[in-house]
């Protein structure tokens, strides 16, 4: 399970990064391999065979194409370097991305401004009426908005929803010890189908619908995974802001079973914002063949998790 990496090896990781991804490529046919991987640079000195480059792409391209692949990004769209770009290539090679987004440091640096304090229970941020106001203004105010905008100016056309919209994400209180935050009991896909059909990206800020209608902060993590289950997307990919799931010694986890996730987390391995987030991957993985959690201070991180066999963090999946 854990892997001698150094940690920080996810940055480059390609030693078994590769093993994990032949696998990957074999079961689907996309067995042709670049040296390097460097499919998805635009320097030429870092791509030495272009051809190659391409073979090693389309496979993954092809597997791609026409398919729903959900991607859950972090709240500041600068902080995730090459994350819009690579989402406005996977647009316009044809594949669907639905995108969800957190905004969990910005709520934090608005709270603040207001003289709030910000309390976590596992992950998960309590949300008194007043802190729901503030997650609502920034989620969906400012995140979203921005995320549309910097889309858009990409030139793909994307649209913003929060979970309200349509009642795409309907949900029920979780715990009380948590306030107004919400988990999914259902999902209403209309509104995203037919945003997708008419070639939209689709950017979602994690707000539900609770009893009531009783608006509801929801984790981020755990609404791209039940948005991800719902869609039966091909690919579910959550970007964080370290090298992927670590052992305890710092050491990147490249590969995770399901069924090992309940032993990471009752040896506290996995804590704080990384539980949802693996949570998360579990839900999807009820029906979408796999799941990364990738670090998104790679550059193009995205593009290399999809179309290149190199990873950029750690893949969970059903099996070891
Ligand atoms: N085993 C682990 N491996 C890696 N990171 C871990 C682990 N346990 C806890 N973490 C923490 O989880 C954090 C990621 O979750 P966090 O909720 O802070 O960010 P995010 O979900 O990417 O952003 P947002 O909540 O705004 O959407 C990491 O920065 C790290 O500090
Ligand atoms: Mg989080």
């Amino acid at each position: 399970m854990s892997t001698p990496l150094e940690h920080g090896a996810g940055l480059t990781g390609r030693g078994d990064a590769e093993t994990r991804r032949r696998g990957d490529s074999r079961e689907h046919g996309a067995g042709v391999s670049a040296a390097g991987g460097a499919g998805v640079s635009a320097r030429p000195s870092e791509s030495p065979d272009p051809v190659a480059s391409l073979l090693e792409a389309l496979p993954y391209l092809s597997r791609y194409v026409g398919k729903t692949v959900v991607v859950k990004v972090g709240g500041s769209v600068g902080d995730e370097g090459t994350v819009l770009e690579d989402l406005a290539w996977l647009r316009r090679v044809g594949v669907n991305p639905v995108v969800v987004h957190g905004g969990g440091a910005l709520i934090s640096h608005w709270l603040a401004q207001l003289g709030r304090e910000t309390r976590f229970v596992e992950g998960r941020r309590y949300t008194d009426a007043e802190t729901l106001d503030v997650v609502r203004m920034v989620l969906v105010g400012l995140v979203n908005n921005d995320l549309v905008a910097g889309l858009n100016a990409l030139g793909v056309k994307a649209v913003g929803l929060s979970g309200v919209d349509g009642a795409l994400l309907q949900a029920r209180l979780r715990d009380e010890r948590l306030g107004l935050v919400g988990d999914v009991v259902a999902v209403d896909l209309a509104p995203v189908e037919a945003l997708l059909q008419a070639g939209y990206v689709v950017v979602v800020a994690p707000v539900g619908s609770g009893p009531g209608g009783q608006p509801l902060n929801i984790n981020a993590d755990s609404a791209a995974g039940a948005l991800a289950r719902a869609l039966r997307a091909e690919k579910f990919i959550l970007f964080t802001d370290v090298p992927g799931v670590l052992d305890r010694q710092g050491n990147l986890i490249s590969q995770i079973s399901v069924g090992q996730v309940r032993g990471l987390m009752e040896s506290g391995v996995l804590r704080g914002g990384m539980i949802p987030k693996v949570e998360a991957c579990v839900e999807a993985l009820e029906t979408v063949p796999r799941a990364h959690i990738i670090d998104g201070r790679v550059p193009h991180a995205l593009l290399r998790e999809l179309f290149t066999d190199q990873g950029v963090g750690t893949m969970i999946a059903h099996e070891g």
